[in-house]
């Protein structure tokens, strides 16, 4: 018996694939190399496949009998908000395209167990601030509707033939569980703070005009780490009765851009006075996951804060390539 993590090398795969070997399990790592890097399915079994294309269900099929897989685990997606309004059928091949190929595989291997990497966009502009898992879903980009069709397509799949399936809403997803697993892409707002600083600039603030105590918008930022754990837990709840689908992972509590930039300067020793930047469009002031239903069905709880995401995204981050010095 396998588990197969598509998406097994990128930033938030890696770490679930470290911790299934860790537990001894034998992992078969799909991953198409396009924004993540081999050496991160640490000593899984690693496949170079782009799970969209129209060969790829039988390639997927022959992977899952030759190496017994019993559970899916899917991270494989295209993630860029901007991009995807610009180029949507892209994201709509990738993303839809890819989870179908492999309900497709799963289906005729027999193969009825799936965790899927959802995302808090599906909730789009949230009017209240702390979102539930049956809060109204109103995704309004073209990678916010990926996900949530996503978990329509699954839920389909659970009536017509059996699957058993979760999908985990992901909030802010930050630090890092190893220093060599960090996140390598330089698209949300820790990451960016660090690029700056290495470029000897003054990280930037997009608003502090918002209504919130400091004026700058507040987040629910959630260790990758902790996020790993929540697909460990979700995977072996699976089999069971479960009374829910939909997952949110995040802390419950939030803290503003102006909480993280400080937590930063406190990390690195690094001066992080930021530069004060107009709103960027489409900001919600405040989001922030009720963790109440992930913690009742699974027991599931995250361990970890702000400090310690900041600082195991200050320790990879000077642990690779662009190490600032201090
Ligand atoms: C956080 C806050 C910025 C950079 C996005 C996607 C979401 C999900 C996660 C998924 C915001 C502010 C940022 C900077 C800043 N994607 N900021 N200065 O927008 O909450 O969520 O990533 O897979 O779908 O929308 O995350 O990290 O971009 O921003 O002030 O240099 O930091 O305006 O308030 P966001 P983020």
């Amino acid at each position: 018996m396998s588990v197969l993590v598509v998406g097994g090398a990128g930033y938030i795969g890696a770490h679930v694939t470290r911790l299934l070997r860790q537990d001894g399990v034998p992992v078969v790592v799909l991953d198409d190399l396009s924004t993540s890097s081999a050496e991160r399915a640490g000593d899984a079994t690693l496949v170079q496949l782009d799970v969209s294309t129209p060969e790829a269900p039988d390639a997927i099929a022959a992977l899952i009998r030759e190496h017994d897989v019993d559970a899916v685990i899917h991270f494989a997606a295209k993630k860029q908000v901007g991009e995807s309004v610009q180029r949507p059928l892209f994201y709509y091949r990738q993303n839809i395209g890819g989870l179908v190929n492999l309900l497709d595989a799963m289906e005729r291997e027999g193969v009825r167990k799936m965790i899927f990497s959802s995302s808090a966009a599906v909730y789009g502009e949230p009017v209240e601030a702390v979102v539930r898992e049956d809060s109204a879903t109103m995704p309004i980009n073209p990678y916010g509707r990926t996900k949530l069709i996503g978990e329509w397509i699954m839920a389909d799949c659970e009536r017509a033939w059996g699957l058993q399936w979760v999908a985990l809403r992901y909030f802010n997803v930050a630090g890092a569980g190893w220093p060599e697993l960090g996140d390598s892409a330089i698209m949300n707002l820790i990451p960016m703070v660090l690029d700056r600083l290495t470029s000897g600039e003054a990280p930037r603030v997009f608003g502090d005009d918002y209504e919130t105590p400091d004026g700058t918008c507040i987040r629910d930022y959630v260790h990758v780490k902790d996020l790993a754990e929540a697909h460990i837990v979700a995977l072996n709840a699976l089999g069971g009765e479960l009374p829910n689908h939909v997952y949110n992972v995040g802390t419950g509590t939030g803290s503003s851009v102006k909480e993280v930039i400080d937590a930063v300067g406190q990390a690195s020793g690094l001066d992080t006075t930021p530069v004060i930047e107009g709103r960027r469009a489409g900001d919600p002031p405040k989001l922030i996951a009720s963790a109440d239903r992930i913690a009742a069905d699974l027991g599931f709880k995250a361990s970890l804060g702000l400090t310690e995401i900041v600082e195991s995204a200050w320790q990879a981050w000077q642990a690779g390539p662009r190490r600032i010095e201090v």
